[in-house]
């Protein structure tokens, strides 16, 4: 991947740290045409266990801060993010910094299309304990799917395990099977599962393992994808502001070394990123 200057109006897509890349690799397949401005908040993550206050601090932060680098529409690829911050930067920030600006999330694509997932009515849904308790999710699924019966589980060992780079080793096993339990033990009629956190795809082998067979398990970036090309096919004059070069350019708020390292795993190809401090 040939990283460049950052070229003026690429999409941005934000998260708390290497989550986002599994929305980021689903969107580029996508969309390629466009150019892309990937922030990792790597030296702050993770953002599950903050307050709300300090999610949407550190969220804001990073927006502003790719609005800087000249996009014009950024995407939070972090469920936290968007549950805790998002609709108070869209209500009121964002008319103070610039009303053509739009910062999108990927609660509401994937709670657009979960219904279609379920045979029993009865989904799970796995995520960070602060996207849990925002209630986000139950109270966005009612809205489209009112006969839905949804059941929440927190698991806030995962992301550290990614972050940590430990989701591919067994020490990752005991966390995956409890909080699996936990979630089964509050309705063995579960039939699909969202994982409502960006960083889960990359345990996806070892959820799949410890979930009961022919129970379907959804992750977010190919559905946030399929909801970007459309939201960009209804909003011409948006579609004008992303620039079409191909560029790819990634920034952490952490080490460039260890973050190229790792996003090379998850993108299975050569990246190359600069740090940067908000
Ligand atoms: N990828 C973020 C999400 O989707 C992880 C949050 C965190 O940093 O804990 O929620």
């Amino acid at each position: 991947m040939v990283i460049e200057k950052p070229p003026y109006q690429s999409i941005g897509i934000f998260d708390s740290g290497y989550g986002g890349l599994t929305v980021f690799k689903s969107i580029v397949k996508e969309l390629s045409q466009y150019d892309y401005l990937y922030l990792g908040d790597n030296a702050r993550t993770p953002y599950g266990n903050r307050s709300f206050e300090t999610v949407y601090h550190y969220t804001l932060e990073c927006v502003r801060y790719l609005f800087k680098q000249g996009c014009h529409l950024v995407i939070l690829a972090c469920n936290t993010a968007s549950a805790k911050a998002l609709r108070t930067i869209q209500q009121i920030d964002l008319p103070g910094i610039d009303p053509a600006r739009r910062v999108l999330g990927v609660i509401r694509p994937s709670t657009e299309v979960i219904g279609r997932y379920t045979k029993t009515g009865c989904i799970g849904i796995l995520a960070t304990n602060g996207t849990v308790a925002s209630q986000s999710y139950p109270i966005e699924i009612a809205h489209f799917y009112p006969e839905i019966k949804v059941y929440q589980q927190a698991c806030p060992m995962w992301v550290p395990l990614v972050e940590n780079h430990e989701f591919n080793r067994p020490g990752a096993d005991y966390f995956i099977k409890e909080n699996l339990f936990q979630l089964f033990e509050q309705s063995p009629d579960i039939d699909a599962i969202l994982l409502g956190c960006t960083h889960y795809p990359l345990l996806l082998n070892k959820i799949r393992q410890f979930s009961p067979a022919g129970c379907t398990i959804l992750s977010q970036g190919d559905i946030v994808a399929k909801s970007l090309a459309n939201y960009l096919f209804r909003h011409p004059g948006m579609e004008r502001n992303c620039s079409k070069n191909g560029n790819r350019t990634f920034l952490t708020t952490d080490n460039s070394t260890l973050f190229d390292r790792q996003a090379e795993v998850f993108l299975g190809e050569q990246v190359v990123s600069r740090q940067v401090s908000m």
